[in-house]
């Protein structure tokens, strides 16, 4: 691993499931359980806001019930020790790898310990239900909706990505499916960019073909693993 200075890790629900937090496409997840159309676009929110912010009031309270796990562990060793350039992209909403130590950390969808005001567009750390339309503490509206990005939204900066992909010598994802775009598409753009790149996921995920190396197992074993290697 000598050659390697710049890494982007991409980390999806499969690095938070031995948590206990649902994952979104496995036997069970949570698209098993909800329509999309309905608690994850903007027109689901319009039709039935009371529905959306109940969802994610539960997956809010749910987060902070959990601890990380030695995959999250892992990488915020990787984030303390790593010397050349390093960015976590993580699609997760909970907040793991904070609270596992990593600073180096992306949210590309958005975060549940976070609210949104649809008047002013501020942003603010939120720890509790927004079912009841507390008002925003920035403008006093009554119009702050969960920080995360729906179906038919764009995802958080897409240009620091897109620059570190650029820079990336090692492109590494972790258990994610590689069915939402534009994050199952870095592989290829890295790739395209000259990175080297590993997947590592419980299964051969819809991308795997895509991954020069893909490790198959739990991620609370292989992320360690991974990391050790990369640590020396
Ligand atoms: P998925 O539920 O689509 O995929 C989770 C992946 O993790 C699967 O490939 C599993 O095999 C794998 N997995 C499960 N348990 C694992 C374990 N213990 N160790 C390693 N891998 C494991 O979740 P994502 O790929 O994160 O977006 O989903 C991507 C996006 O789709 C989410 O961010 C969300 C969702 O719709 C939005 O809501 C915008």
């Amino acid at each position: 691993m000598e050659s390697i200075r710049n890494i982007v890790v991409l980390t999806g629900a499969g690095i938070s499931a031995e948590s206990g937090i649902d994952t979104f496409r496995d036997a069970g997840g949570l698209w098993e359980q909800h329509r999309v159309e309905d608690v994850a676009t903007p027109e689901g929110f319009a039709r039935d806001p009371q529905l959306v912010q109940r969802f994610y009031d539960a997956r809010r309270e749910a987060v902070q019930q959990v601890e990380p796990n030695p995959a999250h562990d892992a990488l915020a060793l990787l984030d303390r020790q790593w010397e050349g350039e390093l960015l976590i992209v993580t699609q997760n909403v909970d907040d793991l790898h904070e609270r596992a130590g990593a600073s180096r950390v992306l949210h590309m969808h958005g975060e549940l310990l976070s609210a949104l005001c649809s008047a002013c567009e501020a942003r603010h750390k939120w720890s509790e239900p927004l079912l009841g339309q507390p008002a925003c503490p920035g403008c006093g509206e009554q119009a702050l909706r969960p920080d995360v990005v729906w179906f038919g939204e764009m995802p958080y900066e897409m240009d620091r990505i897109y620059a570190a992909l650029r820079r990336a010598d090692l492109f590494v994802s972790i258990g994610t499916s590689g069915a939402v775009y534009p994050a199952a598409g870095f592989v290829r753009d890295a790739r395209e960019m000259g990175a080297r790149t590993l997947e590592l996921n419980l299964e051969r995920s819809e991308g795997s073909y895509w991954f020069e190396e893909s490790r198959q197992g739990r991620a609370s074993k292989l992320v360690p693993e991974w990391v050790a290697e990369m640590l020396g």
